[in-house]
């Protein structure tokens, strides 16, 4: 695909086929991730895999179900719009997805999280020109960054999870979306 029809196209994808996303396409997709620029080209990230669709669901489920506990008497708006959103029983927070991708810095260094966020969306590109679908989970960072998760899933306890990551093959694209105009000031 054209760069253009990429950025037109990727969309984020939250209904999957049940095909298993092969091991070489992943790391064909990180292997393009690790294109994106980073500061002082320090390149700090690290990216920790997870295959197969019902391993994803039962973190899906214990990530929502430690959400809806955290925001449960939380008096905050976004935790009010997050309580309505994790709702509904039959959402599953990472869209029953057969892989997932964490994106991380291995430490808390400073600009480490930029570093991360522009290997994330190289990611999700690369992933949508190959005809993957991604969606980033921001909602699930907290859980997969408590020291509990990350003992279980063997990521030390200093990495610094920044962008999950659930791909697959789309059961649909969604539409291309419009944007609002940007606000540009052009400084004379
Ligand atoms: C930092 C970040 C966090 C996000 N967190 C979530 C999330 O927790 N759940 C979800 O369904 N989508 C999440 N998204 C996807 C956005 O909702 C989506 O990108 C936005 O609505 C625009 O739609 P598009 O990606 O299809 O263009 C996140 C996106 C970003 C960049």
């Amino acid at each position: 695909m054209e760069l253009r029809e990429v950025l037109q196209q990727r969309r984020s994808v939250r209904t999957y086929q049940d095909t298993p996303i092969e091991p070489h396409m992943v790391q064909a997709l990180i292997d393009t991730a690790i294109l994106a620029p980073s500061a002082r080209n320090s390149q700090p990230w690290e990216f920790w895999v997870v295959l197969g669709k019902h391993r994803i669901d039962d973190l899906s489920d214990r990530a929502k179900a430690w959400l809806v506990e955290k925001v449960a008497h939380n008096p905050t708006a976004e935790a009010a719009q997050q309580r309505q959103f994790l709702a509904t029983p039959e959402l599953s927070l990472l869209y029953h997805a057969p892989a997932l991708v964490l994106v991380a810095a291995p430490s808390f260094e400073k600009q480490a999280d930029e570093d991360c966020c522009l290997a994330a969306l190289t990611f999700m590109l690369s992933a949508r020109d190959a005809g993957i679908g991604t969606c980033w989970i921001g909602l699930a960072r907290p859980w997969f960054n408590q020291s509990a998760t990350k003992a279980e899933l063997s990521i030390p306890e200093a990495t610094s999870i920044v962008a999950p990551l659930v791909l697959g093959y789309p059961r649909q694209w969604p539409k291309t979306q419009e944007r609002n105009p940007a606000t540009v000031h052009w400084i004379g």
